[in-house]
């Protein structure tokens, strides 16, 4: 998704502007700008591509005094990614950044057209930018406050106006934080761009707005001045470093022992500490990408273990949907960023029914945190690289115990000693990791394949769904992952001599079946990869995990899938931090 950086004070404006952005690469982008102001004029400079373009253009150009200036990085939803389309914009005396959608852009163009308005690009962000132009008369604030009254959509904007040297910030839906320096002030997409200069910052609520000027900062709603606390970042500059890896996907998987061991330690010494769900007689889980497959084990775990009714739905079908809800209903959002509009959408839904919500999430303060009613918060820490890894297993861990303790509550459960395997869980976890020779070898036999398989039944498929998807998304590699019961209603027609199937193999009740279903690809031709806690010893390539219990095994299981994916895009030489058309965060719909 987009970065936005804004910068007002004595240092060197470009630096820091350029600095930021590149902070802000890894939340994916097509194109980049900058527009620096001084009190003579504004000096607009874009490019597309890596910001690296950018940086070559502003080389180029004599570039004028100034102790102020916007930045983006560009996700393009509305255009193409050309220079045209790329942030900022102009439009009369207003240039504006903004991440998110208006989605009434085309009414408002004609709305604007028809007052004479002449537009250069297709963006909707033009759009905005000509209405708050429209309603400028000398007066920034009241001029933001009429156009957010007419915007239908998302967004966070960072604005500078002809003859006033103050920054304006606003946003809603879209993330925006004020960096508060020693005698400078910023303002970013997330913390990570401006942490180099500064670790206190406030987060900017829905509509409120900020003016930045050279005698500090003031912030206001509807006209009314709003106190903010000012909040000190825990991102340390280790989090930001590979630290001797190759990648920061590599350098993120290597933490999961570390991170599940400081995020389950607490509710292992006592877990009354962990949010008790077993008095909901029906639970939704709702994320994206990632977040809903660990959501899918969870549900196994709460429906199988809690015997509590769960439906686990994408974000961006539940917010359309029409649910039914009782009061007895709990709404649990996992969500490592807490900025996922779909997420977030889905969230507000079930506060508007006043149902319970209850987030899984790594950010603290994003927005999820702050709007959900209840919150178990992953200690993962900041995730750098694009594809999940280390919050997911998180998410996965936190989630089973949860539903362990929902279990436990409603006296279903009566194995004291699985609190055991949680604790022994990181360990053995580092012992998997260990054995990336394995891995490599599997990865060795498959980075050249075009289609790949993965096939499991209940967890073992919800498994075969992440390891599916951290494969596509960092080596390109075509694949998919089913129903191990359903190759048989169509797509075993697709398998071809060689073509690698993955096997999932951890659900001892449905083991016999899914060996079936193997042997079914396997006399086609196919090319088995078995990952499993009971060897095979009959296929191409295994890997046995350690057996532990149910609460516990897909933490064991994904990692392997994780690594392999990251050897073979290593491999096919892609870029495995910041896969092409990527976001971290997905903070448009
Ligand atoms: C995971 O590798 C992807 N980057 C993506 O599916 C991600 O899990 C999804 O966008 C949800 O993000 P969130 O957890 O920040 O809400
Ligand atoms: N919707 C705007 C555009 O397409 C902003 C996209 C973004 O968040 O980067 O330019």
């Amino acid at each position: 998704m987009c970065g936005i950086v804004g910068y007002k004070g004595k240092r060197q404006v470009k630096n820091i502007l350029l600095e930021g952005l590149k902070a802000l690469e890894y939340r994916g982008y097509d194109s980049s700008g900058i527009a620096f102001k001084n009190d003579k004029e504004i000096q607009v400079i874009k490019s597309v591509g890596k910001i690296s373009n950018l940086e070559e253009k502003l080389e180029k150009e004599k570039l004028i005094k100034c102790d102020m200036g916007i930045a983006h990085t560009r996700w393009a939803t509305h255009g193409g990614p050309n220079e045209v389309n790329a942030h900022p914009h102009t439009s009369g005396k207003v240039t504006l950044v903004h991440n998110g959608i208006i989605e009434n852009a085309h009414e408002l163009k004609e709305r604007l057209i028809e007052d004479g308005v002449e537009f250069k690009s297709e963006t909707d962000t033009e759009v905005a930018c000509a209405l708050i132009n429209s309603y400028y008369d000398n007066d920034m604030v009241k001029a933001i406050n009429k156009a957010c009254k007419d915007i239908v959509g998302s967004y966070a904007f960072a604005i500078m106006v002809e003859g006033d040297d103050k920054i304006y910030g606003v946003r809603k839906d879209s993330p925006l934080i004020l960096g508060v320096g020693e005698d400078d002030l910023f303002l970013a997409s997330d913390i990570a761009a401006i942490i180099d200069y500064t670790d206190k910052y406030i987060l900017l609520d829905e509509l409120e707005i900020v003016e930045i000027s050279s005698d500090g900062y003031a912030i206001t709603k509807n006209g009314r001045s709003v106190d903010k606390k000012v909040l000190t970042a825990d991102l340390s500059s280790e989090a930001r470093d590979k630290c001797g890896y190759d990648h920061f996907m590599l350098k993120e998987i290597m933490e999961e022992p570390v991170v599940l061991k400081k995020t389950l330690d607490p509710y292992i010494e006592d877990l009354d500490k962990l949010i008790d769900v077993s008095k909901y007689e029906e639970i939704h889980i709702v994320a994206c990408g990632s977040a809903y497959y660990a959501g899918m084990i969870g549900k196994s775990l709460l429906e199988e273990k809690a015997g509590i009714r769960v439906v686990c739905d994408v974000a961006s079908e539940y917010r359309y949907k029409k649910i039914i809800y009782d009061r007895k209903t709990l709404v649990i959002l996992i969500s490592q960023s807490g900025e996922t509009a779909d997420t977030i959408a889905a969230m507000r839904k079930a506060k508007e029914e006043k149902i319970d919500t209850l987030a899984i999430v790594n950010v603290k303060g994003s927005t999820i945190a702050r709007e959900s009613d209840m919150q178990v918060f992953i200690e993962a820490g900041p995730e750098i690289a694009v594809a999940t890894t280390k919050a997911y297993i998180l998410q996965v861990a936190i989630i089973s115990l949860m539903a362990y303790k929902a279990a436990i509550k409603k006296g279903l459960e009566k194995d004291k000693n699985i609190l055991k395997d949680f604790d022994i869980l990181p360990r053995m976890l580092k012992e998997v990791l260990d054995r990336r020779e394995e891995y490599l070898e599997i990865a060795n036999e498959i980075y050249n394949k075009e289609d790949i398989f993965f096939i499991g039944r209940k967890i073992d498929y919800s498994i075969c769904m992440e390891g599916s998807l951290k494969l596509k998304e960092v080596s390109y590699i075509h694949s998919e992952a089913y129903q191990a019961g359903e190759l048989k209603h169509g797509t075993i027609s697709l398998i071809e001599d060689d073509m690698p199937v993955f096997g999932i193999l951890t659900d001892k009740d449905v083991r016999e079946k899914t060996i079936s279903n193997i042997e079914e690809v396997k006399s086609r031709g196919a090319k088995i990869i078995v990952i499993t806690n009971e060897a095979c010893n009959k296929y191409d390539l295994e890997v046995v995990v350690p057996k532990i219990s149910d609460y516990c095994q897909a933490v064991l299981v994904v990692p392997v899938l994780q690594l392999i994916a990251y050897e073979v895009a290593k491999t096919r030489g892609c870029d495995i931090d910041k896969p092409k058309n990527l976001a971290k965060s997905v903070t448009v719909e």
